[in-house]
């Protein structure tokens, strides 16, 4: 009796296994990186923004409000010009990200957010 419930229990923790694989932690550190190497030409070092260029993303609302996963969504996307801000985002800030990536990145804006 008590040998079958220590290996149910060993077996339902070997199953859980592959999805905290999956769900790894963003690494802040790295996002901050590939921020400074990428983002920064619009949005400036610390995300304070650059009139004509980038927003202040410390004050963004989708930083402010979005999830990891959408703030993620939206670098992949980019944004269209506008009046305000001529150049637009190109997706990925113009560089090629992989999903990992975009994901340490947002979470290293949501450290940022005021
Ligand atoms: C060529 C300039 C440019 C580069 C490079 C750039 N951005 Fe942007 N980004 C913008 C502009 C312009 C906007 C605002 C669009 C608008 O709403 O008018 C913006 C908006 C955003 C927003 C949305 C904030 C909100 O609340 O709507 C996020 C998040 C963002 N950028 C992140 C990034 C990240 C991360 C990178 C680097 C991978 C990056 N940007 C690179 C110009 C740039």
């Amino acid at each position: 009796m008590k040998l079958r419930s220590r290996a149910a229990h060993a077996s339902a923790l070997v199953a859980a296994l592959p999805l905290v694989a999956a769900a790894a932690a963003p690494d802040v550190a790295k996002g901050k990186k590939k921020f400074e190497g990428i983002c920064v030409q619009c949005h400036r070092a610390d995300a304070e923004g650059m009139p004509g260029m980038g927003m202040d993303l410390r004050t963004a609302p989708l930083v402010r409000a979005g999830s990891v996963g959408a703030i993620a969504k939206f670098i992949a996307t980019g944004h269209t010009p506008t009046e305000k801000f001529p150049l637009g985002m190109p997706p990925d800030g113009g560089e090629s990200l992989s999903d990992a990536d975009r994901a340490d990145i947002a979470a290293y804006l949501k450290t940022l957010a005021e």
